[in-house]
């Protein structure tokens, strides 16, 4: 089965054809990060302008790469939730308007069921269940993915995405967005010990983490230095901030382990790129003799291949949409009626 899916919840276009959830035929991405490196971050109303200059464009070269006409396509899939409402509105209505000329079935796609779903590309044996480690800039959870379309989050953050933190804490450090990349070159060489950072807990809910304390901590830091006229190393202090994060996300890795003796973890998301991550995440599941799974780079950000790969499993499992689908800027990844108009 071939589906065409389309991606657009916050700062790339992207279209991609994807046969059986698994082998990807195609996958077009045409991002906007240099235009909104000129402002800090994204500005969502450039984001909204681009997608709709760039996306007719971008799927038709999505199924030229494939080789593919529409008629070859069996069903549309689409990033319907959560992200930013004005850029997911033009990949939904683009979607819709293909799905309905074409008579092809309609499939709404949850963007974080599709970031763990890139590693279902990458990892041809990989099979529910497992836990997820969800990282991107707009969202930190925990979850159990108990099969393809099943999932529980066992914590999520508090306040600010681990991917949030780290692009405002490298803001403040003078990085160019997107702040966790640049973190993440210039941490490579830094000393991880020589700034701490405070490890904050959230009573009652163990698996819940706070990212905020930790990015004020880094803001006032180098406040006080500007102030005493003091240089600091950004090459040091990109280290130790990484890696509070990253113990932050280790230090309940393990305790999900414990709980929960899963025997394979996911990373997902565009965090999942980060070297300190995946490093500390392999140290602890060989600790534990448990099977670590990441996505390639390149599938580790948004892309339309992985909306194919987890619009498969919807499409298997029966969610599909009518023409009355819209975009949803916030919804929880185990909820998919939320997003589902009935049919
Ligand atoms: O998943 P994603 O592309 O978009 C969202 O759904 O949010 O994630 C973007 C986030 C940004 O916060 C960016 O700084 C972060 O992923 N990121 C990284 C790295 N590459 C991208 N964070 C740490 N290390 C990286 N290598
Ligand atoms: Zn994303």
């Amino acid at each position: 089965m071939k589906i065409l899916s389309i991606e657009s919840s916050c700062d790339e276009t992207a279209a991609a054809v994807v046969e059986d959830g698994r082998t990807v035929l195609s996958d077009i991405v045409a991002s906007q990060v240099e235009e909104h490196k000129l402002y800090g971050g994204v500005v969502p109303e450039i984001a909204s302008r681009r997608h709709c200059e760039s996306i007719s464009q971008v799927v038709k070269e999505a199924l030229q790469e494939a080789d593919c006409e529409i008629d070859d396509i069996d069903a549309i899939a689409v990033t319907a939730t959560p992200g930013l409402i004005g850029a997911l509105l033009v990949g939904v209505n683009f979607a819709k308007g293909l799905a309905y000329s074409a008579g092809k079935p309609l499939i709404p796609v949850h963007h974080l069921r599709s970031h763990i779903a890139a590693n279902y590309i990458c990892h041809k044996d990989l099979q529910p269940p497992f836990m997820a480690l969800v990282v991107s800039g707009g969202h930190t959870s925990f979850v159990k993915v108990n099969s393809y379309t099943d999932f529980e989050i066992i914590g999520s953050t508090r306040d600010d995405a681990a991917g949030e933190a780290l692009d405002k804490a490298a803001r403040a450090m003078g990085l160019p967005y997107p702040g966790g990349l640049y973190m993440d070159r210039e941490a490579v060489d830094g000393n991880p010990k020589a700034f701490s950072f405070p490890n904050p807990k959230v009573d009652d809910a163990p698996f819940d983490c706070s990212f905020s304390g930790l990015k004020t901590s880094v803001v006032n830091l180098l406040h006080n230095a500007q102030q005493k006229n003091e240089n600091i190393c950004i090459k040091d202090l990109s280290a130790s901030y990484l890696h509070a994060v990253v113990h932050t996300l280790t230090q309940r890795a393990q305790l999900a382990i414990d709980t929960y003796h899963f025997d394979k973890i996911v990373l997902a998301g565009g965090v999942s790129a980060n070297s300190v991550l995946r490093k500390q995440m392999t140290t602890l599941c060989e600790k534990n003799g448990i099977s670590l799974y990441y996505p390639e780079i390149s599938l580790c950000g948004d892309n339309a291949a992985m909306v194919g790969a987890q619009g498969y499993y919807e499409y298997i499992d029966g969610h599909l949409s009518d023409l009355h689908l819209n975009a949803k800027a916030t919804s929880s990844i185990d909820n998919i009626d939320a997003i589902l108009p009935c049919l």
